[in-house]
């Protein structure tokens, strides 16, 4: 698909509606079954497949999986074989020792002509095991061309974040337009090819290897906000019926894996069900905060949340720092200093980040491991600690963090990457002494 092509196609596009929902799609009337899954002759002569995202017998109300209706059964495919991962890694990260410094990068350099998105993801770290289903990674990506092959990720679901260039991913499921402002999920085993929309694209992923995300329980908040539900937008049904070579990759158990299909595999002509891609639009992220005095922790700002076996306590939180007002009487109004079980990478979208005057920029990130101590840096300090305390609009970034329960072990390019800031720990420096004892 040429860059115009893809673009129009993009403008084009319309959505379903909801997080969670049982939706329904089909590129051809008729093609979807009523009244049952599998019948003995799937309409149109396609073949009915079950792809499950959660296991049979988990609770209902966690129950992901959806029916396909395709050309032909994704089983219909040659053995594969292994192929090189790139920069791309996986679970566990044992190459080096996890580190209690605070870490900063700059964003990926320009990669080499030609870098799709799947060559150009770029592994900084991550914890758990991907045998276990259990853990993350956090990758980041800057891609200049567009996916011939198809891409599949049997460790985990994957959710996009672009900071630079939109993105077309066409999916098994249709097509979704993710441009810089939104985050795009595509979860495990859903097969999808990512078109640039632009001539450059960056961002980050974070490859989820445990539950699939769902939305925060609200607790007092009530029925409302946060992320609403009808926010999240589901794909319609698209095929594309192509007959001849298509590569397709698959990631599996931390390595890539290449067969070459003698057809695209994109070919779902309808499906039902509820393990589905889907979008969401961070400037429509509902942000509740203090309007009395201090701030509540930032959980509140979850996005979206991958529970662990322990109630409470996720695998992965997302969190978006959307535009807000600030309104704390007496309140020292960034981001207070902190030291967190949690282990916290951030990424910028645009703009600036509230807690740091410089350093931390579009594209770039940073890394607060397990008990590191973190906050504003020196100079955001002397200012808010000043301040006149207006009501005060914070509309001039858009930051996030994968905040996860183990800490983020980084890989060895990662550790060695040009753009890893030097010297980042001086941001606190200098700080200074204020205490005046009054005896
Ligand atoms: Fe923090």
């Amino acid at each position: 698909m040429s860059g115009d092509e893809a673009r129009k196609t993009a403008e084009g596009l319309s959505y379903l509606s909801g997080f969670g929902n049982e939706h329904s799609s089909e590129a051809v009337p008729g093609a979807l079954p009523e009244g049952r899954n599998s019948p003995q002759r799937a309409p149109l002569g396609l073949y009915a497949e079950q792809l499950s995202g959660t296991a049979f017998t988990e609770p209902r109300a966690h129950n992901r999986r959806s029916w396909l209706y395709r050309v032909r059964p994704s089983a219909a495919h040659p053995a594969f074989t292994r192929t090189g991962n790139g920069t791309l890694r996986s679970a566990p990260f044992t190459q080096t020792v996890p580190d209690p410094n605070r870490l900063r990068w700059d964003p990926l350099p320009e990669p080499p002509a030609g870098t799709d998105f799947l060559a150009a993801l770029w592994t900084v770290g991550g914890n758990g095991d991907v045998t276990q289903r259990a853990g993350m990674a956090v990758h980041l990506y800057h891609a200049n061309a567009s996916m011939e092959r198809v891409f599949s990720d049997a460790d985990g679901e994957l959710l996009i974040v672009p900071e630079r260039g939109g993105l077309l991913l066409h999916t098994e499921f249709g097509m979704l337009r993710a441009e810089p402002g939104h985050v795009a999920l595509i979860p495990r085993g859903v097969r999808f090819r990512v078109t640039l929309l632009d001539d450059t694209a960056r961002g980050y992923v974070c490859e989820n290897y445990g539950a699939p995300f769902r939305l925060p329980d609200l607790g007092p908040i009530g029925a409302n906000g946060l992320a609403a539900a009808r926010d999240f937008q589901a794909p319609v049904a698209a095929y594309e019926d192509v007959e001849g070579p298509v590569e397709v990759v698959n990631k599996f158990c931390g390595n890539l894996w290449t067969a070459t299909y003698g057809h695209s595999p994109l070919d779902v002509v309808a499906w039902h069900g509820n393990h589905v891609p889907y979008l969401y639009d961070l400037r429509r992220f509902n942000v509740i905060g203090s309007i009395s005095y201090d701030h509540p922790d930032p959980s509140i700002f979850t996005v979206l949340t991958s529970p662990s076996d322990t109630p409470g306590l996720a695998g992965i939180d997302f969190v978006v720092f959307a535009p807000r007002w600030l309104v704390g009487e007496d309140t020292f109004r960034p981001p207070y200093f902190h030291r967190n079980v949690m282990s916290e990478y951030m990424g910028l979208v645009e703009g600036a980040y509230d807690a740091k005057a410089e350093g931390f920029v579009p594209g770039g990130g940073s890394l607060h491991n397990m008990m590191s101590a973190h906050g504003p840096d020196r100079e955001t300090f002397e200012k808010a600690s000043a301040a006149e305390l207006s009501p005060q609009k914070v509309d001039d970034g858009l930051a996030f963090m994968f905040e996860t329960r183990w800490p983020v072990t980084l890989t060895p390019h990662a550790v060695r990457a040009e753009h890893l800031q030097r010297g980042y720990d001086d941001v606190w420096r200098g700080l200074e002494r204020h205490f005046r004892p009054l005896h």
